[in-house]
């Protein structure tokens, strides 16, 4: 019998591509957009700058940067048909599932659908960029029982969001942190979603298929969802005096503290480390709700690390700290995640986009440890 091949499980530690997109040091806790820190990219850029550095590989000039917002702008609007999808189906369905159908029958209104050019692909990238926010804030906006809000050109990416989502102009403390977590939640290399993205893509499917995998790979707690499961922690947790009793008790019972650990880092998550500085300011004048989990967020976060950070090398991750920033926005739990989704939606088109310039279908082997050449038995005979 020969040798036996490695499993990879879960494909830990396994190089599937190559790419410019993204770098992410897990080592050192660093983490680079086309070669920009992404500290350097959450100070000084927006959304819409960011994701068109994802897409285009190069930080837009003024007029670049005008051109692709403006077209942003123009995909805004939502066709009536989905709009109706989502006011038929919100507070019965998962946020997620309901932005998943919708994203998904966004490609019933593109006739470029099937036209594979880089392109006609860079085009439709715009549209789920637009339009899967506007997705979003209605889903969010028909969970409260507000109807479609219509875009509003005059406003910037995440304005519009929370415009849309809200039904009135946001004051730039909702913009802020919206804001930052767009971008920080844009890109990050060949995580499960994108990973998801590429293998449905691989097969020559079209970038909404693509996506639409990708957005189901992103629902999963180990994934994209641990923003809600973190902030549903503390909610449960409720005085800060109870964090420590709470979360040893979890590690007691052997469950997973969400929005703690990652595949890649070992370290500190940059991400977590710009979102637990940006909760810090606004501790001078915090809402009663936002300093209680400011609260529970950092003695959660002391004790994780005591615990388990230099010797396991589980520190906070992205989604620890993003439930406390969002309810200081105003932004309902269940929302979290498709936003998460709508920010990805860039990096996710980059991947597909670069990955399609050298396309190889993703098809890995499994061990097979089942029988062979068993004896078919007909029905009445088992
Ligand atoms: N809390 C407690 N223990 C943990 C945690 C955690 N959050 N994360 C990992 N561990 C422990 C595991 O129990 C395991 O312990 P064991 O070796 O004694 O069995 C060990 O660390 C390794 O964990 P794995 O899950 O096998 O490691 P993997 O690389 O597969 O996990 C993952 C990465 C899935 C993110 C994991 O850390 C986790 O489940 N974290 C909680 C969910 C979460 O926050 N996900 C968001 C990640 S960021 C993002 O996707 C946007």
């Amino acid at each position: 019998m020969g040798e036996l091949p490695e499993i990879h499980k879960g494909l830990d530690g396994v190089y599937v591509s190559e790419s410019t997109i993204c770098k992410v040091d897990g080592t050192a806790g660093r983490l680079y957009y086309r070669g920009y820190p992404i500290d350097d990219i959450a100070k000084n850029s927006n959304y819409e700058e960011a994701a068109y550095l994802l897409l285009n590989g190069k930080l837009p000039n003024g007029a670049e940067l005008e051109d692709f917002s403006s077209k942003l702008k123009a995909e805004r609007e939502l066709p009536d048909k989905i709009i109706n999808i989502i006011t038929e189906s919100a507070g019965k369905s998962d946020p997620m599932d309901i932005l998943r159908t919708a994203v998904s029958y966004l490609s019933i209104y593109d006739n470029d659908t099937k036209t594979q050019t880089k392109e006609a692909n860079l085009k439709k990238a715009i549209k789920l960029i637009a339009k899967t926010s506007s997705i979003v804030a209605t889903i969010g906006a028909a969970m409260e029982g507000r109807s479609y809000t219509k875009p509003d050109s005059s406003l910037g990416h995440s304005e519009n969001f929370i415009y849309m989502l809200k039904g009135k102009k946001p004051t730039p403390d909702e913009v802020k942190p919206v804001e930052m977590m767009f971008i920080l939640q844009a890109e990050h290399s060949t995580n499960a979603s994108t990973f998801a993205t590429l293998v449905a893509g691989s097969t020559l499917a079209d970038l909404y298929s693509a996506v639409t995998a990708g957005i189901s790979a992103l629902k999963g707690p180990l994934h994209g969802g641990a923003d809600e499961e973190a902030l549903r922690m503390m909610e449960a947790i409720g005085d800060p005096s109870n964090t420590e009793a709470y979360i040893n008790d979890a590690l007691a019972g052997k469950k997973k503290i969400m929005g703690f650990g990652h595949r890649v880092y070992k370290a500190y998550d940059p991400r977590a480390k710009i979102i637990k500085g940006y909760l810090l300011t606004l501790q001078q004048n915090p809402s009663a709700e936002v300093k209680r989990l400011t609260e529970i967020a950092l003695r959660g976060e002391k004790l994780m690390i005591d615990k388990l950070g230099q010797t396991h090398g589980i520190w906070p991750n992205v989604d620890f700290f993003a439930g406390p920033v969002y309810v200081s926005a105003g932004i309902k739990v269940d929302l979290f995640t498709p936003l998460f989704a709508a920010s990805r939606m860039a990096g996710w088109c980059a991947h597909m986009i670069e990955y399609w310039e050298d396309n190889k279908l993703i098809r890995p082997l499994e061990l097979y440890k089942g029988e062979i050449d068993k004896k078919y038995v007909p029905i009445n005979d088992r």
